[in-house]
């Protein structure tokens, strides 16, 4: 018991060292120095060392979260100009995709330019394409997202695995990250769970081309592992973009991970199912992530409570 939670402790603080030292590499502003201290480890059940630790992740976390609001402020000025958002969206929806590619080509150069002040912080050119455009489409998003290299998840997968749907959904589902089926056919939940999630939009009477579906994660995580803090705040600001084109009147966040990167919780999905929260505006509406419900079918029940939520407020039935 004692060896186990060294053990663990051990892990988490590594994986802090890392994501803290990855945050820096990146320029993200805010983010304190953290060491790993090799003679803490041993003594990790002594109550300090563990508050030392849960700081430092405290601190990770805060700089984060303002990175993370500063860039959907400006993810919402930006929605606050639909009109070209609209235009643009549609075209690219109706397949008319002659639209230039507006990412620029980077040509390599010996010395990195220096670190940029941006809605994200202090960040390296290299991250300019994770930032919302002006009068961007989906399409400038899934071009700026390209074949990406800019977490280790790219490392075991065979496709990036973008959102899909209708441009101007009233509905979006946000789910984790790609696993076999959808890494393999380069689309959202078209496996087992995406058959269930399927089911789900019929029972509150749309069909899967009227919503909008997405991943925090588009790269599949080895072992269909949940992505690590890191690899999930470097690949949302692409959902967060996505939002911003799309403009759902409701998300629908399916699981913890979901509910956790687009909402400021620390709690779990089963205290918070099943109420309305808000994102910048947008209700969203926190459930069970299908393959939970596979394991558990008995958890359905409570799914359909939500939906039906989902389905009045759609409807303009009810005010929540
Ligand atoms: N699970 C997810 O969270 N997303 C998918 O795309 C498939 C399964």
């Amino acid at each position: 018991m004692v060896d186990e939670d060294s053990k663990e402790l051990r892990s988490l603080i590594e994986d802090t060292a890392e994501y803290v030292s990855y945050l820096r590499e990146l320029g993200v502003a805010g983010v304190e120095e953290f060491a790993v201290d090799e003679d803490a480890i041993p003594s990790a059940r002594k109550p300090d060392t563990r508050i030392a630790h849960e700081k430092s992740v405290a601190s990770v976390s805060h700089a984060l979260r303002r990175n993370a609001e500063a860039a959907t402020e400006k993810v919402a000025d930006e929605a606050a100009h639909p009109k070209p958002f609209e235009k643009s969206a549609i075209k690219s929806a109706a397949g008319l995709t002659e639209m230039a590619k507006r990412t620029p080509k980077r040509t390599p150069e010996l010395e990195p330019p220096p670190p940029q002040e941006t809605l994200f912080g202090e960040i390296t050119p290299k991250d300019e394409a994770s930032l919302p455009q002006v009068n961007e489409t989906l399409e400038d998003i899934w071009n700026d997202i390209g074949e990406c290299t800019r977490c280790p998840l790219n490392e075991g997968r065979t496709h990036v695995v973008n959102s899909e749907g209708h441009p101007r959904a009233r509905l979006m589902f946000v789910g984790e990250a790609p696993g076999a089926d959808e890494d393999a056919q380069a689309r959202p939940f078209v496996g087992r769970a995406g058959q269930l999630l399927n089911k789900i939009i019929e029972a509150i009477g749309m069909k899967r081309e009227d919503v909008f579906i997405g991943n925090v994660n588009r790269c599949r995580p080895p072992q269909n592992r949940t992505p690590t803090l890191a690899e999930a705040a470097t690949c949302k600001p692409f959902l967060l973009r996505e939002i911003a084109v799309v403009r759902p009147e409701v998300i629908v966040v399916l699981g913890n991970t979901a509910m956790k990167n687009l909402l400021d919780t620390k709690e779990g999905i089963t205290k918070m199912r099943g109420q309305f929260l808000d994102y910048r505006g947008i209700k969203v509406m926190p459930t069970f992530h299908p393959a939970y419900l596979l394991r558990d079918p008995s958890k359905k029940r409570e799914c359909w409570e939500d939906m039906k939520k989902v389905r009045e407020y759609l409807d303009g039935k009810k005010q929540f």
